[in-house]
């Protein structure tokens, strides 16, 4: 099928491969270093911000080793690894995860499978956020929650600060931190910096409306280094009514 060839060879997607690749041996411990222990306090604002349920069936997209699956697990949903690296994913499954190697932009499941779908670090890497988020959406049952996580730039006085560290500190960290840490270390300042320019959360707020979900909302953590944004897809008694 056309369209999946193209999708699959989207420039994002391909970096994303590559920049991921090396990664799943050391990745949770130097995720934490290069956020300054900010990303789990991210993840569990996320979790609480959605609520998961025992016996909730939850998909976690670019799951990676499976920080946010453990989390859902822990509340006591079913929780499915989905992430087109099988490099990342390992870790995921030799901990007990059920681990669906695909890519996030054709999610291979049937409409509505979902109680909740997560994804921590994705929308960067994909050819289009748009296209992307009605396939999240497609994935959600009606009343279903979804929930992200994201590097985001801070404001005022931080700014020059976060760019200090992004910039000089991230990429000599990276020389440190092993094989396929240095290109993370140039990468990671300026992917977020564009991402944050092309997609504020108001913008992004418009485009998870547009797929199709409501109640869109969002939070600034870290002093505007992390965002974690949230919403649910309607029942069909919040569709058209009033
Ligand atoms: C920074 S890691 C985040 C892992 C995990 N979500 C976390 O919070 O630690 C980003 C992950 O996204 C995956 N990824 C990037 N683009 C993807 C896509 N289009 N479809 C599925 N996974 C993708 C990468 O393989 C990588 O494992």
């Amino acid at each position: 099928m056309i369209g999946t060839v193209r999708a699959v060879t989207a420039t994002p997607t391909r970096i994303a491969r590559a920049l991921f690749a090396p990664l799943a041996p050391g990745y949770e411990r130097w995720a934490r270093i290069l956020s300054m222990g900010q990303d789990g306090r991210w993840r569990a604002h996320m979790i609480e911000a959605i609520a998961p349920r025992p016996g909730d069936v939850a998909l976690d997209i670019a799951a990676g080793t499976g920080s946010i699956t453990r989390r859902l697990q822990e509340e006591g949903a079913m929780a499915i690894s989905l992430d087109q690296s099988a490099q990342m994913l390992g870790p995921a499954i030799a901990r007990g995860a059920t681990g669906v190697l695909a890519s996030a932009e054709w999610l291979p499941f049937p409409d509505a499978r979902f109680d909740i779908v997560t994804f921590g670090y994705l929308l960067r890497y994909v050819g289009d956020v748009g296209d992307c988020m009605t396939e999240v959406t497609r994935a959600l049952r009606p009343g279903g929650r979804v929930g992200m996580v994201e590097f985001s730039r801070p404001r005022g006085i931080w700014r020059p600060l976060w760019w200090i560290y992004t910039r000089l500190v991230l990429p000599v960290a990276g020389l440190l931190a092993g094989e396929g840490w240095p290109e993370v270390g140039r990468f990671l300042g300026p992917s977020i910096e564009e991402f944050a320019d092309n997609y504020p959360p108001d913008r992004l707020t418009l485009i998870w409306e547009r797929a199709g979900l409501v109640g869109v909302r969002y939070e600034h953590l870290s002093l505007g280094g992390g965002l974690v944004m949230w919403a649910h897809k309607p029942e069909h008694s919040e569709v058209g009514g009033s």
